[in-house]
């Protein structure tokens, strides 16, 4: 190797981000959103590897979707097997569900979250690896938990300031044989407009026509517009269902736009197919998306299960909060105490004096001042931390067995205690805040 190349600093992939100190507070407060209302509405957790079988999402998100096509980040390991990173979590909590036998006879109500890989081309709002928080439950057929999780997020949009920012869009795809009667509809009216049609739609012609109608081309725009539409040939049980659905977000006062044209891009739908989007992101609009998928698991070899589920993005959310402004000051938490040492002897009694602390007052949030430095840094390192207190131990205070407590950032006098005197001290001044 060269030694320029030897040298080249190595940079993070394209469109795969580090997640700063400075940001990870407001994913905290996101996380913890969302793991709370987990909880009150009754879902499980689930974590299922990152990596999988290629053919698991071949199978479960179709071989002519955009995804499996173009996206996924697909490479043989050491024994020859073909693993790919996941590029959503669906896939993989119904392998799971399966091979563990969570579906035999019982329904379940279960969440996700973590890393997802496209390999898509990144923007903002798009990202090779991003984030998604994901529901799943199962074994559940009525319109009542397609309902359920739609409002479940909407609790979210609500606990986090956006419900007035974002717009729910719904569709039914009704069940596959009526989706198979209105895809060759769909494409006799093409054939008879393909003057009309981009390469790429002449191309999903004979693979995936429904995608066409996803077309943001405006060239094709009127033609869209008066391509026949998918809830005019649905099936009477698919069109009950959706009619259910709507009757019980109208009673919960959840509006809704009905968008015929929304088929979504991953292939196991099947009736429900919902998404949240947003204008204020700009093209990456939509925040959250999902749908029913009743024909999955036995397309994966089990035993027909309906289900019903959606992801949102966390990366498009944290977004959508910064640039409402949403993001709450309490998200920060800062240091309660600087702890500060000053001279070699005190340094080894401040550690232990640091771990009696935090035995005493489980809730303090306490940093201690490490790598020695002259007395004036060591002050400014304590303003730099943030932190309200700056606790001070030379050799006088030792000998005294006492500390100086110091206020950074208010007027008011700095103290001396005793030892036996501080923890309570610091309980008072902690509740002040
Ligand atoms: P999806 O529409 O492919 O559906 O993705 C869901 C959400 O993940 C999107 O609405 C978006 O917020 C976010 N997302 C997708 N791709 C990217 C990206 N490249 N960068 C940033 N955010 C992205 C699914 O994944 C289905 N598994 C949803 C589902 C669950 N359906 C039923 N259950």
């Amino acid at each position: 190797m060269k030694e320029s190349s030897l040298s080249k600093k190595i940079q993070a992939i394209r469109g795969m981000n580090d997640l700063l100190p400075a940001q990870a507070p407001l994913w905290q407060y996101f996380e913890q959103q969302v793991r709370t209302l987990m909880g009150r509405y009754g879902y499980d957790e689930i974590r299922t590897p990152i990596l999988e079988q290629t053919a698991l999402f071949k199978r479960s998100i179709g071989e002519v979707t955009d995804i499996v096509e173009k996206e996924m980040y697909t490479f043989e390991d050491r024994n020859g097997d073909s693993l790919t990173l996941r590029p959503e979590g669906t896939a993989s909590c119904v392998r799971a569900a399966m091979e563990n036998g969570l579906l035999h006879n019982q329904t379940q109500r279960l969440w996700y979250q973590g890393p997802m890989f496209r390999h898509e081309r990144p923007q903002k709002g798009r990202y090779r690896q991003f984030h998604q928080v994901g529901v799943e439950t199962f074994g559940l057929e009525g319109p009542d938990i397609d309902a359920e999780v739609i409002l479940l997020s909407a609790r979210l949009w609500k606990q986090l300031g956006l419900f007035e920012h974002v717009t729910l869009e719904l569709n039914s795809l009704g069940s596959p044989e009526a989706r198979a009667a209105y895809r060759d509809k769909l494409v006799s009216y093409f054939e008879a407009h393909l003057d009309v049609l981009d390469e790429d739609s002449r191309r999903r012609l004979s693979t995936n026509p429904l995608r066409i109608l996803d077309s943001k081309n405006p060239a094709m725009a009127d033609m869209l517009a008066d391509a026949p539409r998918l809830m005019d040939h649905l099936d009477a049980e698919s069109r009950e269902h959706f009619e259910r659905l709507t009757a019980i977000l109208d009673a919960a006062g959840i509006e809704y736009v009905i968008n015929p044209r929304l088929v979504r891009g991953l292939d196991y739908y099947s009736r429900t197919v919902f998404e949240w989007t947003t204008e204020a992101l700009g093209s990456q609009g939509t925040v959250c998306a999902g749908g029913r998928y009743d024909g999955l698991v036995e397309q994966l070899g089990g035993k027909p299960v309906p289900a019903v589920g959606f992801a949102m993005g966390i990366e498009r959310l944290i977004l959508l909060l910064e640039t409402l402004e949403l993001v709450p000051d309490a998200v920060h938490d800062t240091l309660d105490v600087y702890l500060l040492p000053m001279g070699e002897a005190a340094e080894a009694a401040a550690l232990e004096l640091a771990e009696r602390l935090r035995d005493d007052l489980p809730a303090l949030r306490l940093q201690l001042h490490c790598g020695g430095g002259g007395f004036k840094s060591r002050i400014r390192k304590a303003d730099k931390s943030g932190a309200r207190l700056a606790l001070l131990l030379g050799e006088e205070e030792l000998a005294e067995n006492a500390v100086t407590l110091k206020f950074l950032r208010e007027e008011r006098e700095q103290r001396r205690l005793s030892r036996s005197e501080l923890a309570p001290a610091l309980a008072d001044l902690l509740s002040e805040a």
